[in-house]
């Protein structure tokens, strides 16, 4: 078995992609969770091109939604694979529309995928981590969460909770080896800002101080050095990867 394990949900996604490689790339056996059976297929064609085999990482099928469904998924891996040491919570949706076309569908549906997931998974791997003494939790939040953003509502609150659910558990588990930071992206280019209308698009980039869109390997340097053994000492921050375009703190 390689050093660590690291859970990434979501991980099939174009984030999480880029996350899974990047730890494999360190050494970490890497688990991917997905949910639209499928879905798993290109994440297994790129990880196979960057020249990682099974014995380098695995997947994890489960709605994170689902508080039980993330709890077999969690004592699945912990009994055939091992414990996890890492878990970088990335599931995550959208269902833009201006709050007064907003249904409770849409609103529940990015509340229960993107916030109530963190818990769902968290609480079922936070016990192993205090009682080894070692654990890192990263939570992929978003430049929406303190900027805000039009037809966001659900997801811009969703991604605040995120923010005061890791400061708050970081507070809790300092003492016992385990760290807990979000990291909010901006502009990532993935399937997610795919769905950006062209014209909104345009706009979006040409606000960007950087002058270009971020990548997934943008956000992977980031959750690497907080997953590390040697950062031990950040506990309950938010690092921003958004090219500059929101500048806070
Ligand atoms: N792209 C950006 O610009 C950007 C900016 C800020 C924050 N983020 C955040 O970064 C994270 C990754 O986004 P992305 O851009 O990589 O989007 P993406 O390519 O659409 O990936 C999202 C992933 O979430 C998974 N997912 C959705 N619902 C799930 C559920 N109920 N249970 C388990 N997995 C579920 C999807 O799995 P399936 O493929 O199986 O459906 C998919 O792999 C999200 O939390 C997003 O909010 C993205």
């Amino acid at each position: 078995m390689k050093n660590k394990i690291a859970l990434v949900t979501g991980g099939v996604g174009g984030i999480g992609t880029g996350v899974c490689i990047a730890l494999a790339k360190q050494g970490y056996f890497v688990i991917a969770n997905y949910v639209v059976p499928g879905s798993e297929a290109a994440w297994q064609a790129k990880m196979q091109q960057a020249g990682f085999s099974h014995d380098d990482c695995d997947i994890a099928f489960a709605d994170v939604s689902d508080f039980n469904a993330s709890g077999k998924m969690v004592a699945d891996i912990e009994s055939t694979i091992g414990p996890i040491d890492v878990l970088i919570n990335c599931a995550g949706i959208t269902r833009d529309v201006s709050l007064r076309k907003m249904t409770p569908e849409q609103w529940h549906a990015v509340i229960n995928t993107n916030l109530s997931s963190v818990f769902n998974v968290t609480r079922h791997v936070i016990d192993g981590m205090c009682d080894r003494g070692f654990g890192r939790i990263v939570n992929i939040s978003s430049v929406n969460a303190t900027k805000g953003a039009f037809g966001q509502t659900n997801y811009a609150a969703a991604k605040a909770g995120i923010l005061g659910f890791t400061k708050s558990l970081a507070l809790e588990v300092a003492k016992k080896g385990v760290t807990v930071n979000a990291v909010s992206p901006g502009f990532i280019d993935t399937d997610m800002t795919a769905a950006v209308r062209e014209d909104l698009r345009q706009q979006t980039l040409a606000a960007i101080p950087t002058g270009r869109a971020g990548t997934p390997d943008d956000v992977a340097n980031a959750v690497l050095f907080l997953v590390s053994e040697e950062s031990g000492y950040v506990t309950g921050t938010n690092m921003a990867v958004n090219g500059g375009v929101h500048v806070y703190q």
